[in-house]
């Protein structure tokens, strides 16, 4: 697409980014899953290595084709994930945590669940947060979040930022009638301990641009 530019501005850096929805197994033949469909990680990873990036792409289940200079590492669950990213992070500069982990995983069952047992009753339990386990490694990347909202946006996405310990993080409205999850164009607002900055709709191609080009900036401007 025209909005495509060759850069240089992440020239050397290793970049890895994580992208797509999880899918949490019940049973051998049921998960559960969201409505992400990748298109922001992967339109990063694309971006990054049109910037000059070495780029690691861990992805959940998507429909898309990953980039062909990327190092792409398919993972299915949450814990997958998790473990995927950590086994990375110290190796690269900046961790962009695009993914819509699932927060609640179930113990999947051994044998397809019979319905004859009546109502059922699902038991989830919490997964680990990838994003904060990576900003707390010693030292940590540069390391950047999404926050998905469908309320208090700002409110949201700095208590994330702080919790989190982020170096950025790019929020975005979901479940709304334009933009967000499973869409070709986005709006982020993206937020950093000392300013923020409205990147306004548009397709996530050129709002990958846009975002890693502010990743970059801070990158180099908050380097020892
Ligand atoms: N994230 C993660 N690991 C998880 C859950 C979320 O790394 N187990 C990351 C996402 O990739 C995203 C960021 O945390 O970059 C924020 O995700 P979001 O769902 O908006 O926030 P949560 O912290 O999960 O809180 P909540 O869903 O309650 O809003
Ligand atoms: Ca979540």
């Amino acid at each position: 697409p025209a909005s495509v530019q060759a850069s240089s501005e992440l020239a050397g850096l290793k970049v890895l980014i994580s992208a797509g929805p999880t899918r949490e197994p019940l049973d051998p033949v049921r998960y559960i899953t969201n409505r992400s469909s990748g298109k922001m990680g992967y339109a990063l990873a694309e971006a990054a290595i049109n910037m000059g990036a070495d780029v690691t792409l861990v992805s959940g289940p998507v429909q898309l084709a990953a980039p062909a200079q990327a190092r792409l590492i398919q993972v299915e669950t949450a814990a997958q994930m998790y473990a995927a990213v950590l086994a990375e992070a110290d190796s690269h500069a900046i961790y962009i945590g695009a993914a819509a982990v699932a927060d609640y995983s179930p113990v999947p069952a051994p044998e397809k669940l019979k319905k004859h047992a009546g109502a059922s009753t699902l038991v989830l339990h919490k997964t680990q947060d990838i994003l904060a386990a990576v900003a707390a490694l010693t030292p940590p990347p540069f390391t950047v979040g999404f926050a998905a909202e469908t309320e208090n946006l700002t409110e949201y996405a700095l208590g994330k930022l702080q919790d989190k310990k982020l170096a950025m993080i790019a929020a975005n409205w979901v479940g709304k009638a334009e933009g967000g999850f499973d869409r070709d164009q986005n709006a982020l607002q993206v937020f950093w301990p000392t300013g923020q900055k409205a990147l306004a709709m548009t397709d996530k191609s050129l709002l990958a641009q846009q975002l890693l080009s502010l990743i970059a900036e801070h990158f180099y401007n908050t380097m020892p």
